[in-house]
């Protein structure tokens, strides 16, 4: 969502005239676009204001912003600490931007700008960063408050977007040379709840699967206790609804999963992984798990050890629990040591690359779609693109396959990545897999 954010900033600049720089020092405005879902953004955020200071020192027509969940979460308090910021921008007024920088181009001071509710997404006001897949958002804010979670603090209360208008925006896209998309939300399948419409998430992708030319559609987040059959069976039922699923696990045990509010057990989540391993061909999980939540103990993360390897998930993102003021996790006893934690964590981490690289292996001898989107950065004498998992995939070819999805049998696999070669030009064919 941050990215998506990031695309809309660039949009509204780009109508008063702005060009993306490439350096600090090549730029008339510098916008910070910070994340808060974990204590190092904020870090971040202060390491890169720190560095910025001298630059605004010796350039006063700088101007230097900071937006997104932090700033709506901090406000006045960056304000505070770096008078040098000209503006500070909460994630709900992102459409505010120019007129709070003609305001500084017209000599006021430094301005903070941070609502606590409000709706300005316009899905047709994105400047696109990738000319063949975008994020599409359908469902903003979070209604769950898993209890170490700050998102449903800065995103607020769940807000679908009009089935009409997402439908309208991905045909213009695909019309543009989009063919994949990803539909975005804290958690998608809630899209529709909040609207009297009756259209619920599986009967969204449906329709934006009927999208003409659409090759390709991903979607996240999906939180496992509003996992429904009808979904998995869309999915199974859809060439083109990527097979991959990423379904946050965050701990495997059922006492560090109740203080999480989470609403779902470990014994649900296995359900859910055994009934997409049934149904869905050629499928893919991802994750993310979180070690040392206030509270826990050797034998739950020994419980989450246990799912994870059991589930075999392709990939998993991995965290340590970061507390986060205004969350009621931050007010739970923690008597874990951060070193314990981090040996936890290094052992959940060897596991997961050990299974992830031999899911990997998995691959090799099989042919895969592959959505080519440019040069590798590393080595631009082969083609890079990504697989319906997100997974990298490397390989000789023309650069007139980009744009494309190919046919890619996979060669050999790397930890993070997989090289094949060129197959066909793609069709869009499940048998072929
Ligand atoms: N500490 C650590 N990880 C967190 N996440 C969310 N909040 C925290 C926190 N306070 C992780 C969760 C979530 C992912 C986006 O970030 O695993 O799914
Ligand atoms: Fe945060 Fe939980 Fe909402 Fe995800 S579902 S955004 S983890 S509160």
């Amino acid at each position: 969502m941050n990215e998506y954010d990031s695309e809309r900033i660039l949009y509204y600049l780009e109508e008063k005239g702005y060009k993306k720089t490439i350096t600090p020092e090549d730029s008339n405005i510098i916008i910070i676009n910070t994340c808060a879902v974990r204590e190092k953004a904020k870090n971040k955020l202060f390491g890169h204001l720190g560095k910025l200071k001298n630059l605004k020192e010796s350039r006063n027509d700088l101007i230097i912003c900071v937006g997104g969940c932090t700033a709506q979460s901090m406000g006045e308090e960056i304000q505070k600490k770096c008078p040098f910021v000209d503006i500070v921008f909460g994630t709900h007024n992102i459409s505010e931007l120019p007129s709070l920088i003609d305001k500084i181009l017209n000599d006021e001071n430094s301005i903070c700008s941070v609502i606590k509710d409000g709706f300005d997404y316009e899905l047709d006001k994105v400047s696109r960063v990738n000319k063949y897949s975008a994020l599409v958002p359908i469902i903003i804010g979070c209604n769950n408050f898993c209890t170490y979670c700050i998102v449903p603090y800065v995103r607020g209360r769940e807000k679908s977007l009009d089935c009409g208008n997402i439908i309208n925006n991905i045909e213009k896209l695909v019309s543009d040379g989009i063919i994949e998309i990803t539909l975005l939300g804290q958690n998608v399948n809630s899209y529709g709840k909040d609207l009297s419409t009756g259209i619920d998430f599986p009967m969204l992708l449906e329709r934006v699967s009927d999208i003409k030319g659409l090759k390709r559609i991903r979607f996240m987040t999906s939180h496992p206790k509003d996992y429904s059959n009808g979904l998995i069976q869309v999915i199974r039922d859809r060439d083109n609804i990527a097979n991959h699923i990423h379904l946050p696990l965050q701990s495997g045990s059922n006492r560090v999963l109740k203080s999480m509010n989470r609403k779902y057990s470990r014994e649900d989540y296995m359900d859910i992984v055994e009934n997409v391993k049934s149904n869905i061909k050629n499928y893919s999980i991802t994750t993310d798990i979180i070690v040392g939540f206030p509270g826990e103990e050797k034998k739950d993360f020994d419980d989450t050890m246990d799912i994870v390897r059991k589930v075999r998930h392709d990939r998993a993102f991995t965290f340590i629990y970061s507390p986060r003021d205004g969350t009621s996790a931050a007010k739970m006893a923690d008597p874990i040591s951060l070193n314990e934690k981090k040996e936890w964590f290094n052992e959940l981490v060897k596991v997961q690359n050990d299974i992830s690289f031999e899911k990997n292996k998995e691959h090799i001898g099989k042919v895969v779609k592959v959505l080519v989107e440019g040069l590798s950065p590393k080595d631009s004498s082969v083609l890079e693109g990504r697989m319906e998992n997100n997974m990298i995939v490397n390989f000789k070819g023309e650069k007139k396959f980009i744009g494309k999805i190919m046919d890619i049998k996979i060669q050999k696999a790397m930890s993070f990545y997989l090289t094949g070669k060129i197959i066909s030009s793609h069709d869009n064919d499940k048998k072929n897999r």
